[in-house]
Formats: structure tokens, sequence, C-alpha cells
């Protein structure tokens, strides 16, 4: 499977946990059809961990768990295929789960297998409870080759939250993303670190092998599994900026069950989505700028029609006053060129002065341009 652009779809760990069912995932799918998901980007449907019973049945195979779904598996990936989704599922490359469900560790070929036979097209492999002996690049090779072998395209979402360097060896395998982060909380400090954890490994993200920054956590406000004291829209609003912008897969972790207009709009901003897709993938520039304010973040990225993505991230509590001078865009006014701004959540368009852009930032809030040629 290759997969040209950054996965984008639903993911039941950050708000549901252990508590999975199969009426709730029918009710999410019905709920991404109904708000129009599918047609955004957001493709895939994933069950995370704590779906199987604890014991393999006598042929060695996974079972779903009967109280969970009394319907098994095939019925739930036939639902979600019905509403114009795509179907993920979770193992893990020890011998159990993070939860203590059992792993695909000796069991690789036989679950691919499973996967594919109940319709399966996206699997999530974490990296709980692994060998101690054998390298983590054998085992994520090893469902690999399972996953390219089973008879079904598959989509292979690696987990090692980016343990044993996964950045040097994941290429080498059939990942289309890769976990580059521990996991997020529900909370702006866990998004910050996140942020900062992604920052070296940029030049590591490019088309067919994504760095995964975690599901996101926009519009859970502290409800749910990873729930804790939650983010409000402006912090949200941020978040979804930055993983679109650094390239990373974009997996919903609340309850679109019950969305509210602000996490629609934000979810749902096709100029952010547009930027995340750009097919050129692009490694996103780390930008000096100088600017006033405890923490700020300047980004820059080539898109594939000329245009430039410009990010301006105020992570602090404070106001902050981001100036980018157009030099370090490869623009001097030597060139005789100039851009022209659009501001991606205003809409807001506007020249650039002095080849200088400055921009007022309120608290942990944020600015995206889409920024496009013009001569001066
Ligand atoms: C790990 C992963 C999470 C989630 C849980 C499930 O912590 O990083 O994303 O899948 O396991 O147990």
């Amino acid at each position: 499977m290759i997969k040209l652009t950054p996965p984008m779809g639903w993911n039941s760990w950050n708000t549901f946990g252990e508590k999975i069912h199969e009426k709730m995932i029918f009710e999410t799918a019905d709920a991404m059809a109904a708000e129009g998901l599918p047609q955004k980007g957001y493709e895939y449907l994933v069950i995370d961990d704590c779906w199987s019973l604890k014991e393999r049945d006598a042929l060695g195979r996974l079972v779903a768990d009967p109280e969970k779904f009394p319907n098994g598996m095939k019925a739930v990936a036939d639902y979600v295929h019905s509403k114009g989704l795509k179907f993920g599922m979770y193992s893990c490359a020890g011998n159990l789960t993070c939860a203590g469900y059992p792993g695909s560790f000796e069991h690789e070929f036989v679950d691919a297998r499973t996967f594919a036979e109940w319709g399966v097209d996206f699997l999530k492999y974490d990296y709980c409870y692994h060998s101690p002996i054998i390298p983590g690049k054998y085992l994520y090779r090893r469902m690999g080759l399972a996953l390219e072998n089973c008879g079904r395209d598959i989509l292979f979402s690696a987990c090692s939250w980016g343990a044993d360097e996964t950045h040097e060896w994941i290429k080498t395998t059939s990942s289309s993303m890769w976990r580059s982060t521990l996991d997020i909380f529900d909370t702006w400090d866990s998004i910050k670190d996140l942020v900062k954890q992604q920052e070296k490994l940029h030049p590591y993200n490019g088309v067919g092998c994504f760095n995964d920054m975690d599901m996101l956590v926009v519009g859970m406000y502290g409800k749910g599994n990873v729930g804790l004291k939650g983010c409000n829209d402006v912090q949200y609003k941020t978040h979804f900026s930055i993983w679109a912008f650094m390239g990373s897969p974009l997996m919903i972790g609340c309850d679109v069950r019950n969305l509210n207009d602000e996490t629609r709009k934000i979810l749902g901003n096709e100029e952010i989505i547009r930027i995340n897709q750009d097919r050129t993938c692009r490694q996103p520039v780390k930008l000096h700028g100088t600017w006033t304010g405890d923490e700020l973040l300047l980004y820059a990225r080539q898109l594939e029609n000329g245009d430039l993505a410009i990010g301006m991230f105020n992570l602090s509590d404070g106001k902050a006053c981001a100036r980018v001078n157009l030099d370090e865009l490869g623009l001097p006014l030597s060139t005789g060129m100039t851009l022209e701004l659009k501001e991606l959540w205003t809409g807001e368009v506007s020249g650039v002065k002095n080849a200088t852009i400055i921009r007022e930032l309120e608290p942990y809030d944020c600015a995206v341009f889409r920024a496009k040629l013009v001569e001066l």
C-alpha cells in the first residue's frame, strides 16, 4: 500500500479507551457520514486497543469480544464500508497489547490474514511487551511483510512512539505512518510537548511514510480516556493547525456523535486540510523571524502550486507579536517579488509591506497563511 498524502480519519482511543462496542462504532460511522467527514478527507474509522478476547481460538486466531462486538468484526467492517468509510483495527508487535490483550508476536501472518478476511483497511501496530531480544525494526518488517502478502490493501500504521531510533529504520518497513511522539493527552502542556518532540524529526517526514504526532484532541474538552484538563477552542485551533502544517496524519479523537460548531469549524477547515494534504509533502522550514512574547513558533512550507504556507503559532499564555522577513523565504526585495497573503482562519487577504510580515497573536492563537507570489 502506498499512501501519497497523510492519512486522515478517526480513532477510538482518545475518547473511548476500552469502552468500545458495536453500537458506538456504528453510531460513529453514521455521524462521520452525516457530518460529511469522508468528503473532507477523513476516510478511516479505526478501532484501537481492547476489542478482542484475552485468548486466541483453537486455531491461534484473534477473537473479537462477543460482548462488545456480538456480530463479529466482519459485520463492523461491512457497516463502516457501507457509510463510505474505510475500516481500521489495532494490534501490537509484542506478546500483549498495551492494555493487556493478545498481541501479534509470532502470529503476524495469521493475524494479517484474519484482518484481511474481516475487511480491514488499516492496522495500527503498537510496541508494548515486545521482545527484548528481537530488534523493533525486525518486528515491524515482519508485520509489514505479512500485511503486504495478506491479499488486501491494508495501510500499516506503526506505533513505536519514536523508540529505538524509529526514524532511522521505519522507511525500511512498509509503514505509511509512524508515531514520532509519545502519547497525547488533552492538555495544552501535552500538545506543546509533542510539538517539541517533533521538531528534530521533520526531515524524516515525507511522501509515503508520515510522521504521526498522535491522534487529535480537538473537541474533547477534557472528556474521555485521555481527557484530563482539556483545552479551549483557541488551543484546539492551534493544535490542529500545527498538526496539519507539519504534515502529520489527522486522526480525530473526540466523540464525533456530538460535535459542536466550533469543533466542526476547526476539523472542517478545508484550506488548512489542503496544506496538510499538499502532494509534495515538503518539509516545513523553521523560521527565525523576530518576535516578542514567550514561546512562538514560525514555520513555512513550499506548496505544490508555487504557493507558500506560513504558520505563526503562539504557544504561550501571553500576547505575542511575530515578524517574518521575506528574505528567509527566498524572497528578498531584489527578486522584484512579494507575497499576497490569505489567512486561513479569518479569510482575510493582505499584502506585505517592506518585505516583512507582522502579526499580533492572542494567547495560544495562531495565524496560518497561504501566500501567493506577486510582482512588487
Ligand atoms: C499506546 C498507544 C496509544 C494507544 C494505547 C492503547 O499507549 O501509543 O495510542 O493505542 O497504547 O492501549
